[in-house]
């Protein structure tokens, strides 16, 4: 079948190991179902897989992806959970399961025209979602779901204040759009203007550049960037304020921060997808409120190196998409 892989990983020439053709599908494992892919979405995880971070050479090819909605072999129109995980083992949360593994990591992802996964991550996809919009929840939006409504410790009923990164990745807008129809402040950095200014339009608050002083201190951050923002995130935040960490984009080694952290006693939570339930509750707050993805562009599956070379310049706004 057609399919996007990893053929070769290369740490500074990720997408010299990206090959689009045809690859063979694996043996569907006992209670696994296949989905037929009507639309898949790119992710910084598949370009970090290129560059091998969690895709060691014996598992190569490696179809890639995490995000996928489809239609079963039995007729239903489904999201595809990415997170392969046993909740008994681990108090309900797949995602704190030891063996946890994401598609594409151990079992062959969703940039195909079929993917297999077990039963029980297949959630029904609502008619209000097309195809396009409801294969971008799996990852960046579930990721960025369990971050702002039930990580940050903000009120549930609204009124916080909250500092989103790097405003123009995937994550990012996921994160602006969630907090304010949860009907938060939210303040945003990003290195470009023009993403700054559709940050705006996405409707936060104030849109600043990376590293500026911010009109006053916020209850929690949604931090991905990294090392590049890191020091700006700590200094940020109020007494007692929270910053929720499921990213380093621009590397891992900032300084820490320590003394900040422990003076004004704040908390740093790491945070990784989601479980399957938060999948289903993302899909009804998006049914119930309307926000949608933000999706920067759209091809066929044969088209996707385009998709994966945008990635890698890190000049889309928004999802990138790929139709079966
Ligand atoms: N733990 C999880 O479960 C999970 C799930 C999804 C994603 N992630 C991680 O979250 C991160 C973001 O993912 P994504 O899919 O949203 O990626 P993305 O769409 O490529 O966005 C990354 C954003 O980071 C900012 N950035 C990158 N380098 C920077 C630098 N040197 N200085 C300042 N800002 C920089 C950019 O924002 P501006 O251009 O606006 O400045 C860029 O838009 C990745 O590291 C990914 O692996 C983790």
């Amino acid at each position: 079948m057609l399919a996007a892989a990893a053929v070769a990983t290369h740490p500074d020439d990720p997408l010299a190991g990206l090959a689009v053709g045809e690859q063979p599908e694996r043996p569907v494992p006992d209670g696994w179902m296949t989905v037929s892919v009507r639309a898949a979405a790119l992710n910084h995880h598949d370009l970090f897989s290129l560059r091998g971070v969690g895709l060691p050479a014996e598992r190569l090819p490696m179809i890639l992806g995490c995000d996928a909605a489809g239609v079963t072999e039995d007729g239903r129109e489904v999201i595809v959970h990415a997170v392969i995980g046993d909740p008994a083992v681990a108090g309900g949360d797949e995602t704190l399961d030891p063996k946890r593994t994401l598609l594409s990591e151990l079992h062959p992802g969703t940039l195909a025209e079929r993917v297999a996964v077990p039963a029980r991550n297949l959630v029904p996809k609502p008619a209000s979602l097309t195809w396009e919009e409801a294969a971008c929840l799996p990852t960046a939006w579930l990721t960025a779901y369990r971050m702002v409504i039930n990580r940050a410790g903000l009120p549930a009923d609204g009124g916080g204040t909250l500092l989103v990164q790097g405003a123009g990745g995937g994550l990012a807008t996921a994160a602006i759009l969630l907090a304010k129809a949860a009907g938060h402040t939210v303040f945003v950095t990003s290195r470009d203007e023009g993403k700054r200014k559709r940050a705006l339009d996405l409707g936060a608050d104030v849109a600043l550049e990376t590293g500026a002083r911010l009109p006053r201190r916020v209850d929690a951050v949604i931090e991905t960037v990294g090392a590049a923002t890191w020091r700006h995130s700590v200094g940020s935040l109020r007494p007692g304020g929270r910053i929720v960490c499921s990213g380093a984009t621009s590397g891992d080694g900032p300084p820490a921060e320590l003394t900040r952290i422990f003076f004004l006693q704040l908390s740093v939570v790491g945070s990784t997808m989601g479980t399957r339930e938060e999948l289903v509750d993302l899909v009804a707050f998006l049914d119930r409120t309307g926000i949608r993805p933000v999706i920067d562009e759209i091809r066929p599956l044969a088209a996707a190196r385009t998709s994966f070379e945008r990635l890698a310049r890190g000049d889309a706004y928004g999802k990138l998409v790929l139709t079966v």
